[in-house]
């Protein structure tokens, strides 16, 4: 496997940058992964990507299929190469070739081994799931210039010689978008997708429901997004998915790997709800469209039966556009339904969900109910709530506001966002983990983690990629990297390198005085 004497030199080049060359010293740095993967070796030689380099699939399923096109669709606007993907060849050297081993079983069903050489790049998976994750840390070796939209000049498109083996610690690795206070269409969602499936995060729970909006079209019930649908925070024109548009969601998100949850939010949180149909109220109180950010004001009434047959046609109709295994029934903040009313709420609506095929995910004061079996509880402020849902025999997401939540402030000086729960810089967001933070919920009562972002103050896909980014980079690594080999000064030096890639994506990011940008 002769290399060239150009690629000899790029390889002494490339020992340099992967390695600090000080004074003819060599000081080790790490890889510029996130997350960072359970084993990784490095050698001298490096793998350059030509012109003539072809993607390669052990088999054509229709899943190996779309992941050659997405690896190839993914070099192409920075390389200007569009890179063939088809069966294995005898022309192998300069290849990418992706290949899954079903009886290869140590991986588990998101691992992959990523093995590069001066001859070719091999992404060996049990799973199709482990090429795309392989295929991502792919991308984080190439250089930035890869992120790019357009042809990138002078680039040479090398990668170091590495061993990779690699798989998550946690199976739900999540973040949370807010699309009821503020509206985001079709193509901020995808976008949204795009970049949290870039750090190997596997899920992405929309909240459709809220005072101020509802989001998704439901066919028997059309007053909720025609009247519902029709505002958000502040007064603008708000907005709603037909149920075709989230289908395309769903679809682009399946294609990336990542599963939607959406949540109706109930019986609190339902202004929109209770506008667009009066009698989801039992009160006296009387629903306008809301525009303002307060919370806590509204609810379904849980004593009649036709709350229920709402909640069942929308349930049916949600669960019709849900290839995932959960809807998200939301039960927050409920500060004016009656305590005894709440739980048989709760208790009512969880049977409907099974109905139809789906698990119940709530949040965290959903644990004074009487939780099904399959109920998993997603901790994100009451701490006896969460050690009550764990005594309940449940599974726990953990989205802690005071770390987890993406929509509070760096810091004081934070144009966006809020601070109820304090000011989270990037190495508050990156300093936790899931399965000590919490007394009584330890690592076997931990589904996965989640990073929310609520959207009160946030407009538009800038303001998303600032408030994210570099906070969901850390949080995508507490989900998928081994606890034991994370500390933040070796981390901030991995997230420094990251700068550059997020412009290069055009993502607009909070350059914390905490990390040395490269
Ligand atoms: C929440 O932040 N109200 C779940």
């Amino acid at each position: 496997m002769g290399i060239s004497s150009v690629n000899r030199f790029c390889c002494a080049l490339l020992a340099c940058a992967a390695t600090s060359c000080l004074g003819g010293k060599e000081e080790a740095s790490p890889l510029p992964l996130i997350p960072k993967p359970l084993e990784a070796s490095t050698g001298k030689a490096s793998f350059r990507l030509t012109p003539k380099a072809t993607i390669q699939l052990s088999d054509t399923s229709a899943a190996m299929k779309q992941l050659g096109q997405y690896l190839s669709q993914l070099l192409a606007p920075a390389t200007g190469l569009t890179l063939p993907a088809g069966p294995i060849t005898t022309d192998s050297a300069g290849r990418i070739l992706l290949s899954v081993n079903e009886t290869d079983t140590s991986l588990g069903g998101e691992g992959y081994i990523l093995d590069i050489n001066d001859y070719q790049v091999h992404i060996l998976a049990q799973k199709p799931a482990g090429i795309f994750y392989g295929i991502q840390t792919l991308r984080q070796l190439l250089p930035a210039a890869i992120e790019a939209s357009s042809v990138a000049t002078h680039t040479d498109w090398i990668v170091p010689e590495v061993q990779i083996r690699d798989k998550p610690e946690y199976a739900f690795r999540g973040s949370m978008l807010d699309v009821a206070r503020h509206f985001f269409g079709v193509a901020e969602v995808k976008r949204y997708i795009d970049l949290i499936a870039a750090y190997k995060m596997n899920i992405l729970h929309l909240h459709l429901s809220d005072d101020q909006g509802w989001r998704i079209e439901i066919k028997s019930r059309p007053k909720l997004t025609e009247v519902g649908g029709s505002t958000q925070v502040g007064g603008g024109k708000g907005g709603f998915y037909t149920q075709d548009e989230y289908a395309e969601i769903v679809r682009h998100a399946a294609d990336r790997f990542v599963t939607i949850i959406p949540e109706i939010d109930m019986p609190g949180h339902t202004n929109a709800a209770i506008v667009s149909y009066p009698w989801l109220n039992c009160r006296d109180t009387v629903h306008t469209l809301y525009t303002g950010i307060e919370v806590g004001f509204s609810t379904f009434c849980a004593k009649n039966d036709s709350t229920y047959a709402f909640i069942q046609d929308v349930v049916r109709e949600l669960a019709t556009l849900t290839p995932g295994p959960w809807i998200h029934i939301g039960g927050d903040e409920s500060h004016v339904t009656l305590p005894a009313d709440y739980i048989d709420f709760v208790n009512r609506v969880q049977p409907i969900v099974k109905q139809y095929g789906k698990k119940v995910i709530g949040w965290d004061e959903i644990a004074n109910a009487d939780l099904h079996p399959n109920t998993t509880v997603q901790f994100w402020a009451d701490v006896p709530n969460t050690q009550l849902a764990v005594k309940k025999g449940a599974q726990v997401i953990m989205s802690p506001s005071k770390k987890a939540y993406l929509d509070m402030q760096y810091d004081s000086t934070t144009r966006l966002g809020l601070n109820w729960a304090g000011y989270i810089e990037v190495d508050d967001a990156y300093n936790w983990d899931p399965a000590t933070l919490t007394e009584g919920v330890t690592r076997k009562d931990i589904l996965g983690i989640e990073a929310p972002l609520w959207t009160e103050t946030i407009q538009t896909m800038d303001d998303i990629e600032y408030m994210v980014f570099p906070r969901l980079p850390g949080i995508a690594e507490i989900g998928w990297a081994d606890t034991k080999g994370r500390d933040w000064a070796e981390y901030k030096l991995r997230l420094a390198k990251h700068g550059s890639r997020f412009k290069a994506m055009g993502v607009d990011y909070y350059p914390s005085a905490r990390v040395d940008w490269k």
